[in-house]
């Protein structure tokens, strides 16, 4: 039985689950692709810090040099995240005739044209089934599975951080600096975290699956975002209070040709199967014309799930499913046409709206006139009554019914005008 070279390039927490896979499930490996696959390159940044795992002397190296001459060694995997070093790496491993398999979704959303052309330059491959909810297999769900099926929308729970972070928050009363902390101890965050609670990681992977499920080239700057970090522990129980629960969800709906994208964080209902979606798991329901209704779970962070991912990807390069695949895809290539996206403001949905504004007389008849002229209808409405009512601020919750966001967002835009306002009012879908 021949063995296949692997080079690994980053050996964090996925790196580390990488490798933990292929020397635990070696034999698996062996039965899954016929040969013994080794690791034979190991890179890091930083070659005297303390690892998590025990490898062969001599294995873990410094610079990609001898990964790079080892003509043998034709899949590398990339686990280093960020944009530089791991796209320059990228390109010489690619130009070095070298099959890449990446979880860094941030590299693919900025630099995805630039890589999926020299891959196919060079007559290379690129995988990267674990740069979108980790454990889920969505991509080849998307782009092999259902492609019987016209999409016609999405709404996924992308980000294993913030879903970690609300959940905690949401069931243990926790303070969401604690929570954050934790997520980044148990290696779910980003190195910069920043990319997980503002939305910008949810945003990315959005733009990798609409992509690939609706052939739309959107840059994931374009796409409208809002984080977890516009909310305050109120809103998850008012949330709780209207039945609900917030999950940050990035979605895609495909409307008479064009795609409008967006994440937010949203409350959606309890009972619902994307409000019992916990911890870091991540969800993607969908919706295929053939099919129906899809929803898969799974673990969206973390060493071992999202190694599973990549060592699938592995498995694939290796017996050559990986390449016909990619080669079919066209991905990230001006031959596919692209699919129009739609302006977002013009989606519906009830909303939930939090103001801040001082506790006096005729107060509410300016906010109800604001919202009035803007056509929203108040469905249902909760205040608190504050130590220092009356003239103090006074946090005032309301759920609407349908309105476009557009009108939402002008009515909180005059609300927050208002002298009577003390505070940025929060305005957030709700899914129903
Ligand atoms: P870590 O920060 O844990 O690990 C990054 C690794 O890259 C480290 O081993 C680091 O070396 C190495 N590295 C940094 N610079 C270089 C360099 N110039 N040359 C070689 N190696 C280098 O990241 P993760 O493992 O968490 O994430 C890796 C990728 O996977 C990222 O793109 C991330 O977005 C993505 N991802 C992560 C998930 C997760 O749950 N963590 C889930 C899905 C995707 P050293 O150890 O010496 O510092
Ligand atoms: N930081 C990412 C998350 C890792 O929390 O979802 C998985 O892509």
């Amino acid at each position: 039985m021949s063995s296949i070279r692997i080079g690994l390039i980053g050996l964090g927490t996925v790196g580390t689950g990488v490798a933990r896979i292929l020397i635990e499930n070696a034999e698996l490996m062996r039965r899954q692709t016929g040969h013994t696959l080794e690791l034979r390159h190991v890179v890091v940044g930083d070659t005297a810090k303390a690892r998590q795992i025990e490898l062969a002397p001599g294995l873990i190296r410094g610079d990609i040099e001898a990964l790079i001459a080892d003509t043998e060694c034709r899949i590398a995997v990339l686990l280093v995240g960020g944009l530089e070093p791991a796209r320059s790496i990228a390109l010489r491993l690619l130009t070095a005739g070298k099959d890449l398999i990446t979880a860094n979704k941030a590299l693919l959303a900025e630099h995805g044209t630039e890589l999926f052309e020299a891959a196919r330059l060079h007559g290379r491959s690129i995988a990267f089934e674990a740069s979108v909810a980790g454990g889920i297999p969505i991509i080849t769900n998307m782009s092999q599975c259902l492609s019987a099926n016209q999409l016609s929308g999405l709404s996924g729970i992308l980000n294993g951080t913030t879903n970690f972070i609300l959940t905690c928050m949401d069931e243990k009363g926790q303070d969401y600096g604690v929570a954050l902390k934790e997520a980044q101890h148990l290696g779910y965050a980003e190195a910069d975290p920043t990319m997980d609670v503002d939305g910008s990681d949810a945003a990315q992977k959005l733009a990798i699956l609409a992509h690939l499920g609706f052939g739309a080239r959107a840059y994931w700057k374009d796409i409208p975002r809002l984080g977890i970090d516009c909310l305050s522990p109120l809103d998850i129980a008012f949330a709780r209070e209207l039945g609900c629960r917030i999950k940050l969800i990035a979605s895609a709906r495909l409307d008479q040709g064009s795609l409008a994208l967006g994440v937010s964080p949203a409350l959606v209902r309890l009972g619902s199967p994307l409000a019992e979606v916990r911890q870091a798991f991540n969800a993607v329901a969908l919706h295929g014309d053939a099919v129906g209704q899809l929803f898969y779970q799974g673990q969206g962070a973390g060493e071992k799930p999202t190694a599973s991912a990549v060592v699938a990807d592995i498995v694939d390069t290796v017996v050559g499913r990986a390449q016909i695949t990619f080669n079919l895809l066209q991905l990230w290539s001006e031959n596919r046409p692209a699919v129009p996206l739609a302006d977002l403001s013009q989606t519906k949905s009830r909303f939930y709206i939090r103001l801040t504004v001082a506790d006096n007389p005729g107060v509410l008849a300016v906010i109800t006139g604001i919202l009035g002229a803007h056509l929203i209808s108040i469905a249902s409405f909760l205040q608190k009554e504050p130590a220092d009512s009356p003239g103090g601020p006074v946090t005032l919750v309301m759920m609407t019914h349908v309105a476009s966001q557009a009108a939402a967002n002008a009515a909180i835009k005059a609300i927050d005008q208002l002298p009577i306002t003390s505070a940025r009012s929060l305005c957030l879908p709700v899914m129903d």
